[in-house]
């Protein structure tokens, strides 16, 4: 072997150890496995360099041909750079952009979607609460003195009152990401991570869902065995959620009366507390 083909084969393998020990280094540190290459790729880099300076001198040039020859030069290693670093993957802040615009339209979407359900609600309601208002006035206009009851009749609560607990706890549903789990309507949870909770109104008191939410232990619902072991539910809403937050999610919650969706049952585990699930059942609705 010729001496300068021995000292070429010394540098690659230099080459390639330091390569491999920076392959380790990045890997120790975590670095993602496109730099790992990266660095490698760097370290035979090098070694191209190391065995460009034992090259041959070129024949000096001069004149016309000296700066043909520099543009030349400067054409074919701006080449290798766009040609090698469109190889490698880019950042684009514009894809970024694009990619978080995106996200954000689907959360703005939603909102307005949720905001105009309410709104829709809140029209319900109102349109409800006027004309049990008129039915009063009529039922007074009939027998005003007969009917001491009907003329005592509790004036009618404004409907914002009651709607507006139900319509926050709804928000706090929506805020606490229960629907990555459950679905509601149809909504949530494509996954089937946790029950779907349509009728859950009909199953489980307002006490029960506070239990519920800051105790997950405290049932779990049938079918659901191994992700209750699991603990699939979050235990961190306790520390999470206000006692106002609370109040108003449990009240929506017992709103969900639709018994033509199948809600599994729930399964109390705690014996010693009191669910008041069969008093509630056969208790008339308030
Ligand atoms: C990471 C998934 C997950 C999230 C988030 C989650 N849950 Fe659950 N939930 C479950 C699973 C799984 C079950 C069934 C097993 C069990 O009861 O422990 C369940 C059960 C329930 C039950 C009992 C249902 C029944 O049929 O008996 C209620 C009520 C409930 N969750 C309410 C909520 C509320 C309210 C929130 C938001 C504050 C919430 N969950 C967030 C997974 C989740």
């Amino acid at each position: 072997m010729s001496r300068s083909n021995r000292s070429l084969m010394k540098k690659a393998l230099l080459g390639a150890i330091v390569g491999t020990i920076l392959i380790g280094v990045a890997r120790a540190l975590a670095f993602p496995p496109v730099f790992q290459r990266m660095f490698f790729i760097y370290a035979m880099l090098g070694v191209v360099v190391f065995v460009l300076l034992d090259a041959p001198a070129l024949k000096p040039l001069s004149g016309m041909d000296a700066l043909v020859a520099l543009v030349a030069f400067y054409a074919l290693l701006s080449a290798v750079y766009i040609g090698g670093a469109s190889l490698l993957p880019q950042y684009d802040p514009e894809d970024e952009k694009g990619k978080i615009d995106k996200l954000l339209k689907a959360k703005r979407e939603k909102a307005g979607h949720e905001l105009k359900n309410l709104d829709q609600l809140m029209q319900q309601a109102e349109a409800l609460d006027r004309k049990t208002q008129e039915l009063a006035a009529r039922l007074n206009r009939l027998a005003p003195a007969s009917t001491p009851e009907a003329a005592a009749l509790p004036a009618p609560k404004p409907p914002t009152g009651g709607m507006s607990l139900v319509a926050r706890g709804m928000e706090v549903y929506e805020l606490h990401e229960c629907y990555n789990c459950h679905k509601i309507g149809g909504k949530g949870s494509v996954k089937k991570r946790g029950p779907v909770l349509d009728n859950i109104g009909n199953l489980l008191t307002i006490e029960d869902f506070k239990k519920k939410i800051f105790d997950p232990a405290y049932l779990y619902a049938e079918g659901f065995e191994k992700e209750h072991k699991k603990g699939v539910m979050p235990d961190k809403y306790k520390d999470l959620m206000s006692e106002e937050e609370l109040d108003a999610l449990s009240a929506y919650l017992s709103t969900l009366k639709n018994p033509s969706v199948e809600t599994p049952k729930p399964v109390f585990v705690k014996t010693k507390v009191e669910h008041g699930l069969l008093r509630d059942l056969s208790a008339p609705p308030q």
